[in-house]
């Protein structure tokens, strides 16, 4: 049996009881580095995620043991999930729900996620112009698109006037939550999410 289990923002105490069960019971976990780490009692085959896809696609075909694959924040949410999903097929998969950076975020922010636009910057090409003139946006980011390449694609489009809410490893010891105008954005975060509020 194949489990995706959803992580959380990565804190353990953050995972779904559901989840640290399947974990329990595995014979093999798959997960990132960040991830593994926090299972570091785990007795059975540990295989590192990496951007091998094609080769962990193959590996899990050939296991007929209970393979748990962690999957940062919600499985199904820009995760390995949908890759997964769209491999296998949902009947031959178990996948355990887990809260996104995004949900994470606007539950210590108090930002409602009534009509927000949920996207992402991960390896794509980002509309600026879309996300200009939404009213409520939350994205994941990466190292090419984060925090500043927004502010700066919001200011040139005219939105100076909007929030920028980011949240910065967010559920681990070093979180940190910054309200900035677009031109305060400074260059460098770590891992984070972004909530644009643009409500005129
Ligand atoms: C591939 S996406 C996965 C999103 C994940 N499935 C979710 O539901 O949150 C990875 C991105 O999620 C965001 N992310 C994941 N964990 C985070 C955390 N603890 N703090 C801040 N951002 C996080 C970052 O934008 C990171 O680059």
């Amino acid at each position: 049996m194949l489990t995706i289990a959803g992580m959380g923002p990565g804190n353990l105490a953050l995972m779904t009881p559901q989840a640290l069960e399947a974990v329990a019971q595995a014979d093999a976990l798959v997960g990132g580095k960040r991830h593994l780490a926090q299972f570091a009692d785990f007795r059975g085959e540990v295989r590192v995620l990496d951007a091998d896809i094609p080769g962990l696609l193959a590996w899990l075909e050939q296991q007929q043991r209970r393979v748990v694959v962690l999957a940062s924040g919600d499985p199904l949410f820009y995760g390995i999930g949908t890759r997964l999903v769209a491999h296998f097929g949902i009947g031959q998969l178990r996948i355990i729900p887990g809260i996104s950076a995004v949900q994470y975020l606007c539950a210590r922010t108090g930002i409602d996620m009534n009509d927000i636009w949920l996207t992402s910057s991960h390896g794509r090409a980002v509309d600026f112009d879309a996300l200009a003139r939404a009213r409520k946006v939350a994205m994941v980011t990466d190292a090419k698109c984060g925090p500043k390449a927004i502010a700066e694609a919001l200011i040139a489009r005219g939105a100076e006037a909007c929030w920028l809410v980011i949240g910065e490893n967010l559920g681990l010891d070093d979180e940190r939550i910054y309200w900035l105008r677009p031109a305060e954005v400074q260059a460098e975060y770590a891992m984070n999410v972004v909530v644009i509020l643009n409500e005129r």
